[in-house]
């Protein structure tokens, strides 16, 4: 039985009554023929106001096009052989302290150079345009477990907090098609990210997101990065009613939680920073993470909004290749990602290894409606922090897969 098949089979046949007509993967054609009906409906929509405090459009360093950016010369930082020098001794000092991996610090991991251009990076990830890539670690050079010392040992330069991945305190997760290696998982797989399957537009939860490339796949697995705010003003001048919908309460599934549901907005005007902060998969379901039959569905306005972030955000977004041995780091505050489907073969099998950080000294203030869950997600103490050397599941604290 195929990886699919199984996933197949243990979809639950029940449905959320009142869900609009839409899925994981966006359709134009739906989406094109939903904004019709609405606007036959209503022909007003468009000339609204736009809500108190949520401006006709934002500019600044992070509100940009994929077109603006040219040779990746403009986000790739490249490490010298001074640079790996410096992590090889640092990673000899954090080894001879004899300590848990939590405890991996700008402290502990010493950098006498590289930490003022990793402060700089940081900066442009709260103050410029939201990204940058590190290249290149030598992958082949470290064991895993050294491997995990490096990597969080060189981004605790960039924040030094890092975010609980799961229930269980791991603080890395790892980013891999898991639906063979992991096909006796019960509750199956309920996340594209652990398929080689599109990632469709979306943000992490926390400020901060780090990805280090392992291994890249044989075809494919193209990362997008998009503007949030560049994506705020197109629907902004298009269509304010849809940012009013935004910035109102969204019910988000939890999938078996309790509750059975979150609500809170996609869209926040935090003191001058446009913050969108969404998943389309706890409001469409993915895999055997079908949208909950016992919680309220969205509303049609939603599920046009939904539409139009995705499109949007494909429309004016940045291609970058993953090589072996990067770290890209994103503001998932300010900027949507994506990734398109892959194909694996043999060893050219994709695998990334995410951290989830935040700088306090540099971050932007948290919009209320999310302070709750990003102090859950940093607040995992050194001593209890995870840090899973090979692929799992991400987990519930009752055990559940996430
Ligand atoms: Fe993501």
């Amino acid at each position: 039985m195929s990886a699919t098949e199984t996933m197949t089979e243990t979809v639950p046949p029940t449905v959320c009554l009142g869900q609009p007509d839409i899925f994981y993967h966006p359709d134009e054609a739906k989406f094109r023929a939903r904004t019709a009906r609405r606007l036959v409906e209503d022909p007003t929509l468009p000339q609204r106001p736009l809500p108190a405090g949520f401006p006709p459009s934002v500019d600044g360093p992070i509100v940009w096009e994929g077109k603006d950016w040219t040779d990746e010369s403009q986000w790739v930082f490249n490490l010298t052989d001074e640079h790996l020098a410096e992590i090889d001794i640092a990673l000899a000092h954090f080894e001879s302290l004899d300590k848990p991996l939590g405890f991996i610090s700008r402290e502990t991991f010493p950098l006498p150079t590289l930490s003022a251009e990793l402060w700089k990076l940081a900066e442009v990830l709260y103050s410029g345009r939201g990204f940058f890539v590190l290249r290149e670690i030598p992958i082949d050079k470290y064991s895993r477990r050294e491997l995990a010392i490096v990597y969080a040992g060189l981004s605790s330069h960039v924040g030094s907090e890092r975010g609980r991945q799961d229930g269980t305190n791991a603080v890395l997760a790892h980013i891999k098609d898991l639906r063979v290696s992991h096909a006796h998982e019960k509750g199956g797989i309920g996340n594209a990210a652990y398929t080689t399957d599109k990632q469709v537009f979306h943000t992490d939860i926390g400020d901060l997101i780090a990805l280090l490339s392992i291994q890249t796949s044989a075809h494919g697995g193209v990362s997008r990065l998009s503007s949030s705010g560049r994506v705020y003003n197109e629907i902004a001048k298009t269509r304010p009613d849809l940012i009013t919908v935004m910035k109102d309460n969204w019910p988000l599934d939890r999938f078996g939680g309790n509750p059975a549901y979150a609500e809170r907005p996609v869209l926040y005007n935090e003191d001058g920073h446009i913050v969108i902060q969404y998943s389309r998969r706890h409001f469409t379901g993915y895999g055997t993470q079908v949208r909950s039959a016992n919680i309220p569905p969205i509303s049609e306005a939603q599920a046009e909004a939904l539409d139009m972030l995705h499109f949007y955000a494909e429309k004016y977004s940045l291609a970058l290749n993953f090589k072996k041995g990067d770290i890209q780091y994103i503001n998932s505050m300010g900027l949507l990602h994506a990734r398109d489907a892959f194909v694996d073969e043999g060893e050219k099998t994709r695998h990334l290894v995410r951290l989830w950080l935040r700088n306090d000294e540099l971050a932007w203030k948290t919009p209320k409606p999310l302070e709750a869950s990003w102090q859950k997600l940093y607040s995992v103490a050194p001593e209890t922090q995870r840090f899973p050397l090979e692929p799992e599941i991400r987990r519930l604290a009752t055990g559940a897969s996430k």
